[in-house]
Formats: structure tokens, C-alpha cells, sequence
């Protein structure tokens, strides 16, 4: 069956699979639902050749802006609401766990070791608006958990990253905190300012093509981690933001918005933010538990 034509295209390429080298289920799984998806797309809106070799040149231009500083293809994913649909694919909501969202691609590995309470301001701006980040990393049942990880990065008041910017200091507004015996958690940091996301090259031709915007609203990035738990990526989003209802790359989820109010005398801060976390076991944890 190796002469094609429009009907039979699809099933002549399916039943290649394997046919010349073993493939595990899984590669099988993947590779049935790209050609079976992709044949459909092509036909559906009809591709023609110069639109293809269009498209394979857009790609290979997006392939050659990846670098340590920017990974291309995540951006082109975000835009098209692909990475928030895996995310969403493989850390289903299966009972009170805090809900995850899109890593992006600005997070640094190892930024500075903070202790409770300390802030991640190295540079002032004068438009900034401190804030005392403070709240509890529970498990289901709602007990505090102790020595819990939690890296935190976020743009600065000028609406860029630190390590997009050559005039902040190396990791500026970024920190690993721990969680005390009770779970707690406090760090100092300033209110997240809405940011385009990077909408030069390719990036910026995608959302043109779709006659979208750039913009994200602010938002604090966190990675809270501990052995026998999920890791949390996620976001807290700030309920007064703009773009909060037409986000870009389609990652605010409505627990994670919380609310910045005026930091009680005392405090330090101009701005007050709580905001709880819970983390759901690890699967090897939970088939011990079930055992
Ligand atoms: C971010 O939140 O840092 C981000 C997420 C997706 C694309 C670009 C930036
Ligand atoms: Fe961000």
C-alpha cells in the first residue's frame, strides 16, 4: 500500500510506523496523532506549497534565535496556549492542591539563598511598590510543611527581568526561601508591573499573524519544592492588574489571583500579600500511603 493518493495518505504514513526499527507504544501513540492531526489541519485549511515553504522557514528562523537567554519555541508555544494545555494535561487538579501554571522561560536556576523574611531587592526604582509576600505551604490534610523550597522570580518595576537587562544587577528580584517548622513562608519583593513578553522576531510575527497583543499581567513566579511532593510551578497574579482577563499566553487561573493590600504599620513594606500553597504527595508517596 505504498502508492498515496488524498484518501489513503494518512494510513499509508500510520502503517510506516515501526515498520524499519522497533518504536515503543508510547512513540507509536505520539506519532499516530501528529500525522492523523496534522493530515486533517493541511486539509482542512486547504495548505498550499508556498504557505509550507513559508512555515519551514519561520521555523528555521525561530530555531536559530534559541539560545541560553531565550528558548524560542516556548514562546511560540505559550502564544499559541499549548504550554498551559500540557501543563494542564499532566498536573490534572485531583483534589486541593494548588493549581500550576506556565514555567516561561525567564526562570534562572541557583538564584541567591535567602533567609525568612529577606529580600530579593537589589536595585530601587522610583515607581516601585514593595510588598511582604507571606503565607503557608500545607499538605491535603493542611498541616504546615517544613523545609519546603520555594524559588521566586518576578520582573522588575520597568517591566523586564533582570537577566534581559544589562542595567539591573545579576539576579535581581530572584531568591530561595524555606519554610519554617510551621510551613511558613515571608520574603521581601516588589509588586509585578505587566510586561510584554518578547514580541520581536518570530515571536512578535506569530501574534501579529493572530491579531493578538503581547502583554501579561503581573505576576510572582514560584517553584515550591520538597522530596515526597509534587513540585509546584506556578504563579500568583495581582488582582488588580491589568491584562489579568487577556493574559497572552492564556496562564491566569482564577486561584491564583490574590490581592496586594497597604502593608500594616510595622511591617516594613508598602504592600502586604498572603498567599497560601498546597502540595500534593508524590505518586511513589501516595501508592505507599495507599498500600
Ligand atoms: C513569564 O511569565 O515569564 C512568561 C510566560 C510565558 C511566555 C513568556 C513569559
Ligand atoms: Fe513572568
Amino acid at each position: 500500500m505504498g502508492i498515496v493518493n488524498q484518501d489513503n495518505i494518512t494510513e499509508v504514513v500510520i502503517a510506516s510506523l515501526g515498520k524499519h526499527g522497533d518504536i515503543t507504544a508510547r512513540e507509536r501513540e505520539i506519532a499516530t496523532g501528529l500525522i492523523t492531526h496534522l493530515h486533517a489541519f493541511i486539509k482542512d485549511v486547504k495548505l498550499q506549497h508556498h504557505e509550507f515553504l513559508a512555515a519551514c522557514d519561520y521555523l528555521a528562523r525561530a530555531g536559530k534565535l534559541c539560545n541560553d537567554n531565550r528558548q524560542e519555541f516556548i514562546l511560540l508555544a505559550d502564544i499559541l496556549g499549548v504550554e498551559v494545555l500540557v501543563d494542564m494535561m499532566t498536573n490534572p487538579i485531583e483534589g486541593g492542591e494548588s493549581e500550576s501554571t506556565v514555567l516561561g522561560p525567564f526562570y534562572r536556576e541557583n538564584p541567591p539563598v535567602l533567609p525568612k523574611g529577606g529580600s530579593t531587592i537589589q536595585k530601587h526604582f522610583d515607581n516601585e511598590e514593595t510588598a511582604w509576600y507571606e503565607g503557608y505551604v500545607r499538605d491535603a490534610d493542611g498541616n504546615g510543611i517544613a523545609g519546603v523550597t520555594l524559588d521566586v522570580w518576578e520582573d522588575a518595576p520597568n517591566g523586564i527581568y533582570e537577566n534581559l537587562d544589562p542595567d539591573q544587577p545579576e539576579y535581581n528580584l530572584r531568591g530561595r526561601f524555606e519554610t519554617d517548622e510551621t510551613g511558613h513562608y515571608a520574603f521581601v519583593a516588589v509588586r509585578p508591573v505587566p510586561y510584554p513578553i518578547p514580541d520581536d522576531e518570530t515571536a512578535g510575527e506569530l501574534l501579529r499573524f493572530m491579531g493578538h497583543h503581547p502583554n501579561r499581567p503581573g505576576h510572582m513566579h514560584f517553584i515550591i519544592s520538597k522530596e515526597g511532593y509534587r513540585p509546584l510551578i506556578s504563579q500568583v497574579y495581582d488582582a488588580d492588574s491589568a491584562w489579568l482577563d487577556d493574559d497572552s499566553v492564556f496562564a491566569v487561573k482564577q486561584s491564583l489571583i490574590g490581592t496586594f493590600k497597604p502593608a500594616p504599620e510595622g511591617l516594613g513594606t508598602d504592600l502586604h500579600f498572603e498567599f497560601d500553597f498546597v502540595l500534593k504527595q508524590a505518586a511513589a508517596e501516595q501508592a505507599v500511603a495507599a498500600e
